[in-house]
């Protein structure tokens, strides 16, 4: 029996579905000479069970892209997989046209890939430059040179090398895990959630960080919960929903667009 609340969800979902083949023909008809790019993946961590469902995305060179979405939507999920951390069941994951998917973090850190993960991003038993030194433990040599671009970034990571990471603010923390990312000189930094439990100065100091690193040329996908100002910020947005893109534009247009206000970002974001 068909009563309106069946009829409601028979709509929403065949808006969904509709969302969802607009976003991957514009992924398929703009990411040709991606630096990063993500076709069809499926992955997930318990057999039989996907988080991720046909996910595309792609970032070129020296972009900020960003991706938002409802709690639970795989944003983690996909960073992880991409960094080899989850396993790719399906689909391809390719960085300057090679093939890396399924690749392991190591591999992808000497390839140019860095990642921040969402939560535990820094040793805490360790000082700022020990975890520095973390970053760059395959190319030792490199650390001075690399300590004086990142403290340029991070001016506080100097003034404060020999303290220990635990006892920091989580801003601090931030920086350092950020800082221990740059250190082998990324040509792509994978951010998960970099604004998460900061205080809204304290948002606006690592947004406006992102946009410094990314201006020094190095590419940035950022996931953020915080989704106004990651699309403020970002040259192009995706937002994902259910382990698939629903909807990929300029942050700008995102922001502005009637379904994402409605759905993800909220009436309020009209404001
Ligand atoms: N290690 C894990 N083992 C099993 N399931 C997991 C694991 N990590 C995440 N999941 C599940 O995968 C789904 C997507 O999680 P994910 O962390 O990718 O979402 P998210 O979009 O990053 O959410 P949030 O906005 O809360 O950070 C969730 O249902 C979650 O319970
Ligand atoms: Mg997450």
């Amino acid at each position: 029996m068909t009563t309106p609340l069946s009829r409601a969800k028979a709509a929403a979902e065949s808006s969904r579905e509709q969302a969802y083949a607009d976003a991957r023909a514009s992924h398929l008809g703009a990411s040709t000479n991606a630096l990063v790019r993500v076709d069809d993946v499926f992955a997930g961590y318990v057999p039989g069970v996907n988080i991720l469902n046909g996910c595309d995305l792609h970032c070129d060179e020296g972009e900020l892209v960003g991706i938002i979405g409802p709690n639970g939507a795989g944003k983690s999920t996909l960073l992880k997989s991409l960094f080899g951390l989850v396993n790719v069941r399906q689909g391809k994951v390719t960085l300057r046209g090679e093939d890396i998917t399924n690749k392991k973090a190591h591999q992808l850190v000497k390839m140019g890939v860095g990642f921040v993960p969402q939560t535990n991003n820094v040793f805490p038993r360790l000082t700022i430059e020990e975890n520095l030194q973390m970053g760059l433990y395959h190319e030792p040599k490199k650390f001075s040179e690399r300590f004086d671009y990142v403290a340029e970034l991070f001016p506080a990571l100097r003034t404060r090398r020999k303290q220990r990471a635990g006892s920091l603010s989580g801003g601090e923390r931030q920086m350092v895990a950020m800082g221990r990312a740059l250190m082998p000189a990324p040509s792509v930094l994978l951010l998960d959630e970099p604004s998460a439990g900061l205080s809204p100065a304290l948002q606006d100091e690592v947004f406006i960080r992102c946009r410094q690193i990314n201006s020094t040329g190095v590419s940035i996908i950022m996931v953020e919960q915080n989704a106004r100002r990651c699309l403020q910020i970002c040259d192009r947005g995706y937002v994902l929903d259910q382990g698939r893109n629903a909807y990929t534009a300029s942050g700008k247009d995102l922001m502005n667009d009637p379904k994402v206000i409605e759905l993800y970002l909220g009436t309020l974001a009209k404001a």
